[in-house]
């Protein structure tokens, strides 16, 4: 899955791991920024990955920021984006199988560097089931 991952300031050390991470296993990304630990604000980048998953041009996005909220809360702003919060792989993977979240948000003063990756690889690698969850989904307008 081609990712666009943005974040803030607060997110920008987890973002460069889990851009690393991502490239070393091939996959390709978009860094829509921050690119430093210069005070930003999160919408801006919010918009910016959200833009990248509502354009097809990147089916998945990650987010970002301190405590992964202000992230979450700007995507779940943008039209047919459903953007997850997510602290551990359990949610991860069932925010993809039940959910279909296309946007990945995460918490970097929350959870730790390799709890992370866990939720990055839990999310990149699971399918949505489809099914009566589409039909919940129908209904999320
Ligand atoms: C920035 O200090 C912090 O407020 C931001 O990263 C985020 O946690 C907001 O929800």
């Amino acid at each position: 899955m081609k990712i666009a991952i943005g974040s803030d300031h607060g997110g920008y050390d987890l973002k460069r791991l889990i851009v690393s991470y991502l490239k070393d296993q091939g996959g390709e990304v978009v860094d829509v920024g921050c690119h430093s630990l210069e005070s930003v604000d999160y919408p801006d980048f919010a918009e910016l990955v959200c833009e990248q998953v509502q354009s097809g041009t990147c089916p998945g996005g990650i987010l970002i920021c301190g405590t992964g909220i202000g992230m979450s809360i700007a995507a779940n702003r943008y039209r047919d984006i459903r953007a997850a919060l997510c602290h551990e792989a359990y949610t991860a993977r069932m925010s993809r199988e039940h959910n279909n979240a296309n946007v990945l948000c995460i918490g970097a003063r929350v959870v730790g560097q390799e709890v992370a990756l866990d939720i990055v690889r839990a999310w990149i690698s699971t399918e949505f089931a489809g099914g009566r969850h589409q039909v919940r989904l129908a209904k999320l307008r």
